[in-house]
C-alpha cells in the first residue's frame, strides 16, 4: 500500500511512503505537490492507499504508562471520595476482596481501554498488572488481551505489586511466577513497603529478578506527597552497580517535586549516571496529589523539565481509565502532553518544536522498542495521520488523528471535519 501526499517530521514538503508485507520499503518526495491540510477530505485512491492530503504522518503515540486491568471499574465497590492515591489502593483491595476481579471482565474492560487508546492514536501501551492475588487472574487476562490484539496494538505488561512485595504474603513468588508465565517487565512500589528498609529489600528483589529473567524494569518510585521518599537514589545505584543503564524506568516519581535544591544537585547525576528513564502521569498526579496542602498548593507532577534538561528520557502515560484512582481518561496522548507542558512551563519554541517526542520516541525507549520505531525504510509500518502541519500545529488545534496503521494493517481511518458555513463572514 502507499501512502501519498503526507508531511513528515522536521522535513519540508510532501512525501510518498510505500509499505509491503508490514515494512516501510521506499520514502520518496511526492511527484507534484498539490495537496494541503485544509483540502479535501481523506480519500482513498486504490484499495489500500491513502490519500494523506498533506496531513502528518508520524510513529503512533506510545502510553508509557497504564493499569489496563483498572480499567472502567471506577464505582466498584465505592467512589473515591477523598480523591487520595491512598484510599483509591484501599478501594482496590476491597474491589479483590469482593471478588469483582475476574478474567472476562477484566478483559472486557480492558479491551474496551486499549479501543479507546487506538482511536486516539496509540500504538503502543506499556500497562502494569495487578500480581498481588494468588490466582494472578489479571495477569492471565492481560496475557490473553496482549495476544488478541497484537495485530492492531502492541502491549507490553509490568508486574506490579500494587500491595507490596515484602508487605504482601508470597508477594515475592507471585512476581516471580508472573515473569514466568509471560509478563514482559518487573515493576515494583518500594514507597508502599511497611518501611523505609522493606522498601530497599523489594527493589533488590525486582532488580534481581530482572537480572535472572533478563527482563526491564519499571517501579511506581515515590509516589507519594513526601519528601523524604527517596527511593529514587535507590534505584539509580542499583541500576548503575548492576549495569543496567537504559533499562530502568521510574514511574510517576511524585516526590521529586517537594526535593529541595541541595538534594536535587546530588540526585541528578546519579540518574544520569544510571541513565533513568521517566513515565510521568500529570494528569493523573494533579488529581491525586497534594490534598491537605495548604497554600503554595504543591503540583505534586515530577519536574518533567529539570529532568529533560539534565539529558533524561522522560515520557507520558494516562496512568488510569475510569478507575478508583482517577474517574475519567480515555488515551487521549495529546491532552496530557499539553497539559504535561503547562505544568513543566515549557511553552517554549525550542519544546513546543519537538513536543511529539514526549508522547512518541520517549516511551518507544522507555519500553525498549526504540530501534523498531519510527518512520524510516526497513522498520515496522507502524504510523498515525495526524490534522496538522507539525508538533507544534498538532498541539495547538489538538490534531485529530486520521489514521492508525500498525504493522501495514490499516487499523482506522477517519475523514476530515468539514464545515457548513451558515452565517454569511462566518
Ligand atoms: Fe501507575
Amino acid at each position: 500500500m502507499k501512502i501519498t501526499n503526507a508531511r513528515l517530521r522536521d522535513r519540508d514538503g510532501l512525501y510518498d511512503v510505500t509499505i509491503d508485507s508490514g515494512y516501510f520499503v521506499a520514502i520518496t518526495p511526492t511527484a507534484t505537490t498539490h495537496s494541503d491540510t485544509s483540502g479535501e477530505a481523506l480519500a482513498s485512491r486504490a484499495p489500500d492507499d491513502i490519500d494523506a492530503g498533506g496531513a502528518l504522518l508520524c510513529p503512533p503515540f506510545v502510553d508509557a504508562h497504564l493499569h489496563l486491568d483498572y480499567a472502567n471499574t471506577v464505582g466498584q465497590p465505592r467512589l473515591n471520595e477523598t480523591g487520595t492515591l491512598f484510599e483509591a489502593i484501599d478501594i482496590w483491595a476491597e474491589h479483590k476482596a469482593q471478588g469483582y476481579v475476574n478474567h472476562d471482565t477484566v478483559l472486557a474492560n480492558a479491551l474496551d481501554a486499549v479501543r479507546a487508546e487506538v482511536s486516539n492514536g496509540v500504538g503502543f501501551i506499556r500497562t502494569h498488572v495487578d500480581v498481588t492475588d494468588p490466582d494472578l487472574t489479571a495477569v492471565n487476562a492481560l496475557l490473553e488481551l496482549r495476544d488478541q490484539v497484537r495485530d492492531w496494538c502492541h502491549i507490553q505488561i509490568i508486574a506490579f505489586p500494587q500491595n507490596g512485595i515484602t508487605a504482601y504474603p508470597h508477594g515475592d513468588k507471585l512476581l516471580e511466577e508472573s515473569l514466568r508465565r509471560g509478563v514482559d517487565t518487573v515493576g515494583g512500589i518500594p514507597h508502599f513497603e511497611g518501611t523505609r528498609e522493606a522498601g530497599i529489600e523489594s527493589l533488590r528483589i525486582v532488580f534481581e529478578l530482572a537480572e535472572r529473567y533478563g527482563k526491564l524494569v519499571d517501579v511506581h518510585c515515590d509516589e507519594i506527597d513526601d519528601g523524604h521518599s527517596r527511593f529514587l537514589e535507590v534505584m539509580a545505584e542499583e541500576t548503575t552497580r548492576r549495569g543496567m543503564q537504559g533499562r530502568v524506568t521510574a514511574s510517576h516519581a511524585v516526590a521529586m517535586a517537594y526535593y529541595g535544591p541541595g538534594y536535587m544537585a546530588k540526585l541528578l547525576p546519579k540518574l544520569a549516571t544510571a541513565d533513568m528513564r521517566f513515565a510521568v502521569n500529570t494528569t493523573e498526579n494533579l488529581h491525586l496529589q497534594g490534598w491537605g496542602a495548604s497554600a503554595p498548593m504543591p503540583r505534586g507532577v515530577a519536574p518533567i523539565r529539570t529532568l529533560t534538561e539534565a539529558g533524561l528520557n522522560v515520557a507520558f502515560g494516562q496512568d488510569s481509565i475510569a478507575d478508583p484512582w482517577y474517574p475519567i481518561g480515555e488515551g487521549d496522548l495529546l491532552r496530557i502532553l499539553e497539559t504535561s507542558l503547562h505544568v513543566g512551563h515549557m511553552l517554549n519554541e525550542s519544546y513546543l518544536r519537538h513536543c511529539l517526542d514526549f508522547i512518541t520516541t520517549n516511551g518507544a525507549r522507555n519500553m525498549g522498542i526504540a530501534g523498531d520505531y519510527g518512520i524510516d525504510v526497513g522498520k515496522p509500518a507502524h504510523a498515525i495521520l495526524l490534522d496538522a502541519t507539525d508538533d507544534k500545529n498538532a498541539l495547538w488545534h489538538h490534531a485529530d488523528v486520521l489514521a492508525n496503521i500498525h504493522h501495514g494493517n490499516v487499523v482506522f481511518t477517519r475523514a476530515r471535519r468539514t464545515y457548513t458555513r451558515t452565517i454569511p463572514g462566518f
